[in-house]
């Protein structure tokens, strides 16, 4: 009673608080994954000091140096986000031999739709896991519908957030996608609504979605966030990957945006600290 009192005051004396936090959000994520993929600009001291201490020539290496603290090694803005490593990093996100074109397995009655859930991230995560579940079901996926009510109360369509051309056509070889629903017998076509387990395994869609799949030719899977298993074939995780980090890419406003912001924060200072502001109000399930 007391806290669905306070959720009301926030909802209703705190509405601008929303837009601003979710912009802010993002970036922070943005920072906050960069910081996860860049190498500690202090990887290679550490691995020449233990080298060095396990071969014994100078035990007490580790005692004298300041371990950890790069002494008089200038550690610069960019140079902080590399390392004598880096060059040796790769992608490796695309496709094996193995992973067959969509058009070859496609079933052309199997269309799949989602409704993400949650805040950005987690509606971003939604959307990576709907592009595999419409490849372990051979079916066409339909631009997935944004999370509109349950958190943020943010009216923004995929397409106003992600450059949903680019998405199709980079995912064309991987997933068929189209933008909506075709029509049915000349009506809009009400796909039939679902949901999964949390972490369904692949086989679990098989068992779960593709006979109601089969029977319905469209299916909606509703509070879509974490619905794929963290363990999966090689090829579907580096699907995964290619959603990520190459599909989803921000429209123009949102990265002209980010620039901008970056820009001020440079003009201010060479050092930032990336706060992730959880908000309490998680209602997920
Ligand atoms: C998808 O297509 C592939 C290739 O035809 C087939 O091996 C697989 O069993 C199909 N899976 C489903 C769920 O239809």
């Amino acid at each position: 009673m007391a806290s669905s009192r306070r959720r009301h005051h926030f909802f209703t004396h705190g509405r601008w608080l929303i837009p601003a936090i979710t912009v802010a959000s993002v970036f922070l994520l943005l920072f906050f994954f960069l910081s996860i993929l860049a190498p500690s600009p202090n990887g290679n001291r550490i691995f020449l000091l233990t080298r060095r201490d396990s071969s014994g020539e100078n035990d007490d290496a580790i005692e004298d140096s300041p371990l950890l603290v790069p002494a008089k090694e200038k550690v610069n803005n960019r140079e902080m986000w590399s390392s004598r490593n880096s060059n040796l990093f790769y992608g490796c996100s695309d496709a094996s031999n193995k992973f067959r074109k969509a058009q070859d397995i496609t079933h052309p009655n199997r269309y799949l739709s989602i409704v993400t859930n949650g805040g950005l991230n987690q509606q971003r995560t939604g959307i990576t896991d709907a592009v595999v579940a419409a490849r372990v079901l051979n079916a066409t996926l339909v631009v997935p519908k944004l999370d509109k009510s349950s958190y943020w109360k943010d009216s923004s369509i995929f397409s106003d957030i992600f450059d949903v051309d680019w998405f199709i056509k980079y995912l064309a070889k991987d997933v068929t996608v189209v933008k909506e629903l075709p029509l049915r017998k000349g009506q809009i076509w009400l796909p039939y609504r679902m949901r999964v387990p949390r972490k369904c395994s692949d086989r679990c869609y098989i068992h779960r979605v593709l006979p109601v799949l089969k029977k319905k030719h469209a299916v909606q899977i509703m509070k879509f966030d974490y619905r794929l298993a963290n363990s999966l074939d090689t090829d579907f995780q580096k699907l995964r990957c290619r959603v990520n980090y190459h599909a989803l890419k921000f429209v123009d406003p949102i990265l002209r945006m980010g620039e901008k912001l970056v820009q001020r924060m440079r003009m201010k200072s060479k050092h930032f600290i990336a706060l992730h502001l959880r908000m309490l109000l998680w209602r997920g399930r």
